[in-house]
């Protein structure tokens, strides 16, 4: 059902679009006007792609976007489903499958997330090393689609080193300043307890957020190589005086518009 599914996506925006790109993106909340920095060859809308669902939070648009960055083509997914919408696992990694199906080979995933690394402050970057699945399930649950991928996918290096090199060469160039940690995936959509936050520290965890690790579990099953970053939105509940709040996230991804957007440029053209 599933691959059926996805070859009549495939075969749609086929129908629009030659372009057969490496590299894919997913822009996160607040991240989406990175699209600004490209030459867009063709958009559309997911409401208008078989078998897409449209976005529903605010900072997410939703568009499926073939353009350039310099010489290197890209397709970007500009917004993305959660988990906590509502969606079943299917549904949020749905994209994710397709990009792999149009032929890229490298996957950019990026994020909102709550910091609680040392150090780390509102509007800093995290290079994701490797993360911890505390969604309380796996987008791979039911029965195995062979021509995705294998049953018991390896997750040794769900986080291409090359790529994670890349990363920190381009933001070296930049001068921007940047950490490097294991993101814990939880379901949302409440933020987290103080207590929750400390507990997520002692497992090793520097970053909390409520998507990638579906999208970066489905990339490895298909064999793509993963690169992620996480735009530190706010330190993690319980660490500022401040309460949490949806506003407070896509401002400060609004801040870091400019830093990110040049960090990606250059990181993609890198690829
Ligand atoms: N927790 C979980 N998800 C988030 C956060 C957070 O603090 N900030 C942005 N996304």
């Amino acid at each position: 059902m599933v691959f059926q599914k996805l070859t009549e996506t495939v075969k749609y925006i086929r129908s629009l679009s030659p372009a057969k790109p490496r590299v894919g993106v997913t822009l996160g909340s607040g991240l989406g006007s990175f699209v600004k920095e490209l030459e867009v060859e063709q958009s559309i809308p997911y409401k208008d792609i078989p078998h897409f669902m449209p976005t529903t939070v605010e900072g997410h648009q939703g568009n499926l976007i073939f353009g350039k960055v310099g010489s290197q083509s890209v397709v970007i997914l500009q917004g993305r489903n959660h988990y906590y919408e509502g969606h079943s696992m299917e549904t949020v990694v749905f994209p994710t499958r397709t990009l792999a199906l149009l032929g890229i080979e490298s996957l950019v995933l990026t994020n909102s997330a709550g910091g609680f690394g040392e150090t780390m402050q509102a509007g800093d970057f995290m290079i994701i090393e490797d993360h911890i699945n505390l969604m309380g399930t796996n987008p791979l649950m039911g029965p195995n689609i062979k021509e995705l991928g294998p049953r018991f996918p390896d997750m040794t290096e769900a986080y291409d080193k090359k790529l994670i090199e890349k990363m920190e060469l381009a933001f070296q160039k930049q001068n921007t300043r940047y950490h490097k940690g294991i993101y814990c995936g939880v379901s949302g959509p409440t933020y987290e307890t103080p207590a929750e936050v400390r507990y997520l520290k002692l497992v090793g965890g520097k970053a909390v957020g409520m998507s990638t690790v579906p999208e970066v579990i489905a990339a490895n099953h298909l064999g793509l190589r993963v690169a992620a970053l996480s735009c530190i939105t706010n330190l993690a509940a319980g660490l500022s005086r401040q309460k949490l709040s949806h506003q407070e996230v896509t401002d400060t991804a609004k801040k870091v518009e400019q830093q990110f957007s040049s960090f990606l440029k250059d990181f993609i053209q890198a690829i």
